[in-house]
């Protein structure tokens, strides 16, 4: 078998940690050397391909550490199937995902894994692992934690939200975590203290409130950094690593910063949809505002400082998309009448590397923290680095061009997400993916498709790269 050579040519390379004026040459779906533009090195490379990235950046692919496709939830299916949300991502510039498998409540990790990857096997785009939710502490589970750990399935989602689905009490949480210390497994945790919440929805219900505004008012912050804390302690007590998911809340920031401050293990990410919507959306006419439903659900305004601020002094470590879709007709209207029936989640898998590009144009981050919340951190944090999130000699080579100047308009018109409504209907941007290879592959060619359903391999991944 011959190998193939693609030379990117006259690009800026960014990494979290450089930024190069350098040719990238791909050899056999690997990244094998970079060499200063015109130097006698990249001159002598010769290749089948040869791609123009001048004026353009060259970036690793986007990781993105939380998705889930065809999730069952709130009495539907998330939109996206494992095909069309891999192609979105790939649109987008993300290259890897790393979807949740779900223990069914009496169920085995085992078959919960089995039918993920049944769901996602000769589907995918891109490349893909998966992460393990709990949703039913047993000795059988935490068993069957270690067999995963060692198969590459390293991280465990446990929730503090949604009672009688996927709640664990402290009890559970506290054994499941010092599994994990034992494992090297790690934890990562919806933070919500969803007993004191449900009160609250049946205390809104009875009182008429029944608009999706109203989601964000029972989910209150403090219901959030509450939960952030006493999970923090739990971990403390475990002595194992914490991830906290899809953080919104200011007063939550500041208790991981509390917890980062002494040391400890614990890491934060937040999501596009809390960095750039707020309340303001939830609270729009009619039903419209359930196109925003989401839990941990969307702050005021004043939020979006303090999450941004976090991810500059990295008390907050990455940005995923928690891309849970539904499509607004025959989906989301299930909750009219009754917010706490709307399904929730938001889509934004193809929409995460352009608008954190938005937040480098805004100046709220620079280049390289751009590519370390959205590549080289996520690949860290779930072993998958520096295979993944990087370009360096022996890196797959998971590439965008991505064209820095190009303006865009985001909307449902236009985009690749099996979902009826974009979160972000109207919204200008400058910066848009060109072209993306996948293990040296085209899957974006100067923005046509011409990936293939299958194309993406499952990954196993090692464990969390930050412990300390
Ligand atoms: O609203 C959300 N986030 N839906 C997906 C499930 C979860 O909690 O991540
Ligand atoms: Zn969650
Ligand atoms: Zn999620």
């Amino acid at each position: 078998m011959t190998t193939t050579r693609t030379v990117v040519r006259g690009g800026l390379v960014i990494t979290a940690a450089d930024e190069m004026h350098a040719d990238v040459l791909i050899e056999g779906g690997r990244i094998a050397a970079l060499a200063a533009h015109d130097s006698d090195a990249a001159a002598g490379w010769s290749a089948d391909t040869v791609i123009d990235a001048t004026n353009k950046y060259v970036i690793p692919g986007g990781v993105d550490g939380h998705t889930h496709m065809e999730m069952p939830f709130g009495g539907t299916t998330a939109s996206d199937t494992f095909e069309t949300g891999t192609r979105a991502a790939a649109w987008g510039g993300t290259t890897t995902i790393v979807d949740f498998a779900i223990q069914s409540v009496g169920g085995s990790l085992r078959s919960g894994l089995d039918s993920w990857h049944a769901k996602a096997d000769a589907q995918c785009a891109i490349d893909y692992g998966f992460h393990m939710i709990v949703s039913d502490v047993t000795d059988n589970t935490l068993k069957e934690m270690d067999v995963l750990v060692e198969e590459g399935v390293t991280s465990f989602k446990m929730f503090m939200a949604y009672p009688g689905v996927f709640y664990s009490d402290d009890g559970k949480i506290l054994r499941a975590m010092q599994r994990a210390a034992a494992n090297g497994g790690l934890t990562m945790m919806h933070a919500e203290n969803g007993i004191a919440i449900d009160v609250l929805v049946q205390q809104a219900l009875a009182a008429g409130r029944t608009d999706p505004r109203y989601h964000g008012e029972v989910r209150h912050a403090l219901l959030e950094a509450e939960a952030t804390h006493r999970a923090i302690q739990l971990a403390r007590v475990a002595g194992a690593p914490l991830y906290i998911v899809h953080v919104s809340a200011q007063q939550a920031v500041a208790e991981l910063t509390a917890a980062r401050d002494l040391g400890l293990n614990v890491f934060g990410e937040t999501c596009p949809q809390y960095l750039f919507l707020s309340t303001d959306n939830l609270a729009e006419p009619g039903f419209e505002g359930a196109k925003y439903v989401c839990s941990t659900p969307l702050r005021p305004r004043e939020h979006q400082a303090a999450l941004w601020q976090g991810l500059r002094t990295n008390d907050l470590q990455v940005v995923s998309t928690d891309h849970c879709p539904f499509c607004f007709a025959g989906q989301k209207d299930m909750g009219v009448g009754d917010f706490s029936k709307i399904p929730n989640g938001m889509p934004g898998v193809e929409n995460r590397m352009d608008l954190l590009h938005q937040g480098v144009v805004d100046g709220q981050i620079s280049r390289r923290r751009w590519i370390e919340i959205a590549c080289a951190t996520p690949a860290r944090m779930f072993g998958l680095y520096p295979r993944k999130g990087t370009i360096a000699p022996g890196a797959d080579a998971d590439v965008v061009i991505y064209d820095p100047h190009a303006e865009q308009v985001m909307s449902a018109e236009t985009h690749h997400m099996n979902v009826d409504y974009s979160a972000y209907e109207g919204r200008r941007t400058t910066g848009r993916v060109e072209t993306v290879l996948s293990r040296g592959v085209p899957v974006i060619d100067n923005r046509t498709y011409v990936g293939r359903a299958g194309h993406g391999q499952y990954t196993p991944r090692g464990i969390c790269q930050y412990l300390i």
